[in-house]
């Protein structure tokens, strides 16, 4: 049987960790067959330390086979030794009358320590997930702040964000979510982000043909797929937890075990590809295989799709200035 492989799962007592933690010791995430080690991060204090000493004694009652070990941490030195995944989690939220800039700055702080950490203790292969928002930013953060390991192993979670978008695009056509091909998100995890299905197939057939209608694309799908967290928010009184784990086992399961041609969205850090400047941390279509990602080229621009482009860059490269001179 198989090495098991640690997996450290950060802001391991929040709602996402609840609906994420229990997936992965199942084997959903890496496969039925490879044996995992859970390396959990908390925050000092006790009440979280505590909350986390209560997952881990359900995940204890799961009996799960493939859960070769359980760790808690409230040091990321300890929690990422040797990991060969992360997934970064907790973050902090915009409390009451916290500024933008307030949020970006206390982020910064966490992701500089976490992706320092990364670079002294985790494999040097460390494949890097970040779901804490602002998610593309933290990203960048983390991977600056990780000089010694692959830019290319730090991303962030557009997942969601695609997976709502074939949601609302089975429901158009009348298809099934698992017909949909081709689709992918560019740009920011905000209401920016830009979801694209003008090369997206279902069942073989244009979805874009299918539809045939830039009104609702602009001023329904868009919005919608865009404002979902904050429908979720309205409805739930709580942010999105399960479909946000769900979002995290699907992009780290394609990354790991490979997408089989298939396009999946993932914010990576660019290369220049479509005129993103390097390092930008940006959703893209990919494939994946032999657990290496890689971004679809050449597809064509129009100008609609430019403009929302710009909009979404321009945005992160905003949260971008405003990190600067913390890193
Ligand atoms: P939550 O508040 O229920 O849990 C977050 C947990 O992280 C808390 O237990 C907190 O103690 C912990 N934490 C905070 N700072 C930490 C640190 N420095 N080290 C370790 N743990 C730390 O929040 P929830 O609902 O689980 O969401 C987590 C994050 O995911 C939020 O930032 C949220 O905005 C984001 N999110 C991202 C999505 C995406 O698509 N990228 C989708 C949904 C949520």
């Amino acid at each position: 049987s198989k090495a098991p492989v640690r997996v450290a799962v950060t802001g391991a007592a929040g709602q996402i960790g609840y609906a994420l933690l229990f997936r992965i010791a199942s084997g959903e995430m890496l496969g039925k067959d490879q044996p995992v080690i859970l390396q959990l991060l908390e925050i000092p204090d006790e009440k979280a330390q505590n909350a986390l000493k209560g997952v881990i004694m359900e995940l204890e009652d799961c009996a799960f086979p493939l859960l070769a070990g359980i760790e808690a941490h409230s040091d990321p030195l300890q929690a990422f030794k040797d990991t060969d995944y992360a997934l970064l989690v907790g973050a902090r939220p915009r409390g009451p009358g916290m500024e933008r800039a307030d949020l970006l700055a206390a982020n910064a702080q966490i992701f500089t320590a976490q992706g320092k950490a990364l670079n002294a203790v985790a494999s040097r292969n460390v494949k890097v997930l970040v779901v804490g928002n602002p998610a593309n930013t933290n990203a960048y953060i983390a991977m600056k702040s990780a000089p010694d390991l692959p830019a290319k192993n730090f991303t962030a979670m557009l997942r969601l964000d695609h997976n709502r978008a074939a949601s609302q695009l089975a429901a158009k056509t009348g298809t099934k979510v698992g017909d949909i091909r081709k689709l992918t998100v560019w740009g920011n995890h905000s209401p920016t982000m830009y979801a694209d299905y003008r090369f997206a197939t279902t069942n073989g057939k244009s979805i874009k043909d299918l539809v045939n209608d830039q009104v609702w694309n602009a001023d329904t799908f868009l919005p919608t797929v865009g404002k979902r967290g904050a429908a979720i928010i309205a409805a739930r009184g709580l942010s999105s937890a399960a479909s946000a784990a769900n979002a995290a086992i699907d992009h780290i399961r394609d990354w790991a075990l490979g997408s089989k041609g298939e396009w999946v969205t993932m914010g990576v850090p660019s290369n220049g590809e479509y005129g993103i400047p390097k390092d930008i941390v940006f959703g893209f279509p990919v494939t994946t295989e032999n657990g290496e990602y890689k971004i679809v080229e050449g597809l064509e621009i129009d100008a609609f799709s430019q403009e929302a482009i710009n909009k979404t860059l321009a945005e992160l490269q905003g949260e971008q200035d405003g990190v600067k001179h913390l890193l």
